[in-house]
């Protein structure tokens, strides 16, 4: 499928209109499809946040991600939240946290900003995850970690993968991504380890070390 600038703003007003219901869907997604790869990227954001760490969450949603960093005793002042989506924006207007709206594909902060970079469910989002992945590249420092969680092509497990496979296609709001063009992507946008996490599922999640200092 080709998609154009056009359908990147589509996909934003989308996820404006979805805000108000966000939560209770991707709740589904995640226990039925997605949760595995979710519980994964999780983990590897604890081992890798340290007290001094910035971490950007790019595509927050609704700040479900921040929430549970601050649950666990991460500083406010050490997460910086980005959403294109103003109605999902709002959804996190209660968390004391610095929050910008903007694109992945150009996001609005100076090269090696971030220790931790995550980003999850929204790569498959985009139209180029390329232009995506090297600005999420760009904004990590040397020596920083991607967390990249994302639907991924990957054989179904059965009758419940097809569904949510069908679902999701059918809402638009996203598509299944090759899991090694994303890790080629990454590698072209920046000299780095990436490592596969295992996770059942049609998902995957992927940490990516930049190297250097
Ligand atoms: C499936 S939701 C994932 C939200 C959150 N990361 C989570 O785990 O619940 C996709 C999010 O990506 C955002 N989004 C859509 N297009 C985007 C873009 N071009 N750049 C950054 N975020 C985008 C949507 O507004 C939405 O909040």
């Amino acid at each position: 499928m080709t998609y154009t600038t056009n359908t990147d703003d589509r996909m934003i007003r989308l996820y404006d209109r979805l805000a108000p219901v966000y939560d209770r869907l991707h709740q589904r997604w995640l226990r039925f499809a997605g949760g595995e790869a979710q519980a994964a990227l999780e983990a590897a954001v604890r081992v890798g946040m340290t007290e001094e760490a910035k971490l950007l969450d790019a595509g927050c949603g609704t700040g479900r991600f921040a929430r549970g960093l601050l649950a666990c005793g991460i500083t406010p002042k050490q997460i910086t939240l980005l959403d294109p989506s103003e109605a999902m924006l709002s959804r996190c207007s209660d968390l004391p946290v610095r929050r910008s709206r903007g694109r992945l594909e150009a996001m609005p902060f100076p090269d090696s900003s971030f220790d931790l970079v995550t980003s999850a469910w929204v790569v498959e989002t985009v139209s180029e995850p390329s232009d995506a992945l090297r600005e999420l590249c760009r904004v990590l420092r040397p020596g920083g970690i991607l967390c990249l969680t994302f639907c991924a092509e990957k054989p179904f497990r059965g009758f419940v993968d097809w569904v949510m496979y069908r679902g999701l296609s059918l809402r638009h709001t996203g598509r299944f991504l090759n899991i090694e063009d994303i890790k080629r992507s990454l590698k072209g946008a920046m000299t780095c380890e990436v490592q596969t996490l295992p996770s059942a599922g049609p998902a995957a999640t992927l940490i990516a070390r930049r190297c250097g200092a």
